[in-house]
């Protein structure tokens, strides 16, 4: 094998990368729907999350997001010792899992009575968000697939303050650095009002639960279904 073929084979292999997975393998949503039952234990069965901003709203998040989050926690790049056990090779076998959950998370409608700021300085924070925030997550905050930027339109406040936070301090360890680098220095008082402001922006219309809805897949919603689990 001469040194350009090898070359070659070397750089085919090395795209074969878990991030990838959505370009290689096809999604099995019955699959993603199986294993969702125990992600539902925490997102809930309709994946919107809790307003006290412990679990995030995971619904009709960006697959590549999705995908690129868990792989991040599994990896320990992102520190997250509740999610450890749920991204670990014993919930979430291989790329096909994490594909197949992800696909079943991305398609959930999402609610947008998730939890808000105080509502005081919405001006100020639409101000913030246009200077600082916008060109990465986009007008309306619907982030950007391509690029895995998180949609971040319907989310809790108090998880995107909690991210935010841990984001810019470093600690949560995959944190975007040019995200970190533009918003290092926001005041806790600006930061306080473009969260809200964003908490406030509906998610995409075409994302958005009919009102009333509940997951019927996952009526079988039990904590029992894991034995054993203690958080
Ligand atoms: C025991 C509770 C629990 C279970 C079960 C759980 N999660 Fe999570 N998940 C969390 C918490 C808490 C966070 C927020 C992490 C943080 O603070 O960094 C999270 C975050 C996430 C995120 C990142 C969201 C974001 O945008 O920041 C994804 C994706 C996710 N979980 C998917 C899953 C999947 C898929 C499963 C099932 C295989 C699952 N989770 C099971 C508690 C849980
Ligand atoms: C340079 C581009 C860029 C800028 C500017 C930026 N972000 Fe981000 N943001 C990102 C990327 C990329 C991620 C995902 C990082 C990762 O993979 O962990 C992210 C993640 C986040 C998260 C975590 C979301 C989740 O679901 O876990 C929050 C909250 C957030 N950004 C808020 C903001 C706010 C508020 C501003 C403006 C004050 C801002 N960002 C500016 C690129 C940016």
């Amino acid at each position: 094998m001469n040194l350009p073929t090898l070359l070659i084979l070397l750089l085919a292999f090395s795209s074969l990368t878990h991030l990838n997975a959505e370009e290689l393998l096809q999604a099995d949503i019955d699959n993603g729907q199986r294993i969702y039952r125990n992600c539902s234990i925490c997102h809930q069965p309709e994946g919107w999350g809790s307003k006290d901003g412990l679990f995030p709203q995971i619904a009709g998040q960006h697959l590549s997001v999705i995908i690129k989050q868990l792989e991040d926690i599994r990896s320990h790049k992102r520190n997250n010792k509740i999610m450890d056990r749920f991204s670990a090779e014993a919930e979430l076998q291989g790329a096909q899992d994490i594909l197949d959950v992800a696909s079943y998370i991305t398609n959930l409608p999402m609610t947008q009575a998730g939890g808000k700021g105080g509502g005081k300085q919405l001006k100020h924070g639409d101000e913030i968000y246009r200077l600082h925030c916008l060109v990465c997550h986009g007008r309306f905050a619907e982030g950007d697939a391509e690029k895995k930027i998180p949609l971040l339109a319907g989310q809790h406040f108090l998880y995107l303050k909690q991210q935010f936070e841990a984001i810019r301090t470093g600690k949560r360890g995959n944190g975007d650095p040019e995200m970190i680098r533009r918003t290092r220095d926001i005041s806790m008082e600006s930061t306080e009002a473009v969260l809200d402001y964003i908490s406030r922006l509906p998610p995409p219309k075409e994302k958005i639960a009919p009102s009333g809805w509940k997951n019927q897949d996952q009526t079988d919603y039990t904590k029992d279904l894991t034995p054993g689990l203690q958080f």
